[in-house]
């Protein structure tokens, strides 16, 4: 498994041309559902198999949610719901927008993290926290920030006592957490779950299309109308000619297994969209990427559901 470079090394004109691509994807996603209302449906999800794999309600669980992200959406709504849950990131959230809370973005994460934190807020905050409020309203939750929640660290290096968890969530973070941070980290979130406790980890698989994490071959990008790409499918698979502006382990769907199984048993594998990108993979391509099985290259946003091995 290679790690790529840190992505502080990407040249200026890369991460602007990034940048815009962003913009533009934030722009196409209007067409969706916003993301604070999306997220109800993880929770649902959650609450599906804990109760299902751990016969609990997630109402009564104890949560942590390892990289919560610079908008977290799950958390607040896990908090609005009751539920008992704290979240770590490697990054300092803006949830008010006060600026208190950019000043110490700027100290803690840097000015082009904070940087962006502003531009998000000029642009969609005003529109997401007003679907948010309307979303608590329809369910009758209250608002809730409780900013103590928010734990600030590498998760890896968090400590928690034994057994004090009934799940943990993540989205969207696992492919981006250094190889020696995860295998600090897979065997404490184990060791944090009660016995019979649940895992939910749902990382954006490298070997998929999506996996290079490159705004031309999002997702939403290959469902919609043709679209002009300077890049081939699998590009990062194959020539790699275009590093995204964010770190990436490129750990496959095997790597993640062989990595789990070493503290947790894996119950379900949930791929998000289970053929993404199928029409792209012609016979040529397929033969050029024979290394990788279809279980990899059809990886996405893999869910992997997991309870801690007997200690
Ligand atoms: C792509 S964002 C996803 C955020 C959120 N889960 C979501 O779905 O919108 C990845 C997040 O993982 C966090 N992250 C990366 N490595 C981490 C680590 N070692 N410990 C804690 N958080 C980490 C980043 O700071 C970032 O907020």
């Amino acid at each position: 498994v290679k790690l790529s470079p840190s992505t502080e090394s990407l040249p200026l004109g890369a991460k602007l041309a990034d940048a815009a691509a962003l913009l533009r994807y934030h722009r196409d996603c209007r067409r969706l559902a916003p993301e604070p209302v999306r997220v109800w449906s993880d929770l649902d999800e959650y609450a599906e198999l804990l109760e299902r794999h751990a016969g609990m309600a997630l109402r009564d669980a104890r949560v942590l949610e390892v990289g919560y992200g610079a908008r977290p959406w799950r958390m607040l709504a896990l908090l609005a719901s009751g539920v008992d849950a704290i979240g770590v990131d490697a990054e300092v959230p803006v949830l008010a927008g006060r600026p208190s809370e950019y000043r110490e973005a700027v100290r803690r994460n840097g000015v082009e993290r904070a940087a962006k934190s502003l531009a998000r807020r000029a642009l969609f905050d005003r529109r997401e926290w007003q679907a948010f409020r309307a979303e608590l309203a329809k369910r009758g939750l209250p608002e809730r920030l409780e900013p103590e929640r928010f734990l600030v660290s590498d998760a890896a290096e968090l400590e928690l006592p034994a057994d004090s968890l009934d799940l943990v969530t993540s989205e969207d973070v696992f492919e981006h957490v250094r190889r020696s941070s995860l295998t600090a980290l897979v065997p404490k979130l184990a060791r944090w779950l009660r016995p019979g406790g649940l895992a939910l980890i749902r990382p954006n698989v490298f070997t998929g299309i999506t996996g290079g994490h490159h705004p031309e071959w999002y997702a939403y990008t290959l469902s919609g109308p043709p679209r002009r790409r300077r890049t081939d499918p699998w590009e990062h698979l194959r020539r790699d000619r275009r590093r995204p502006n964010t770190s990436l382990n490129r750990l496959s769907r095997a790597d993640y297994r062989r990595l789990f199984r070493e503290s947790f048993e894996i119950l379900e594998e949930r791929v998000a969209q289970p053929d993404l990108g199928r029409e792209w993979l012609t016979p040529e391509l397929a033969a050029e990427l024979s290394a990788y099985g279809e279980d990899e290259l059809f990886s996405n946003r893999v869910l992997f559901v997991m309870r801690p091995l007997a200690r």
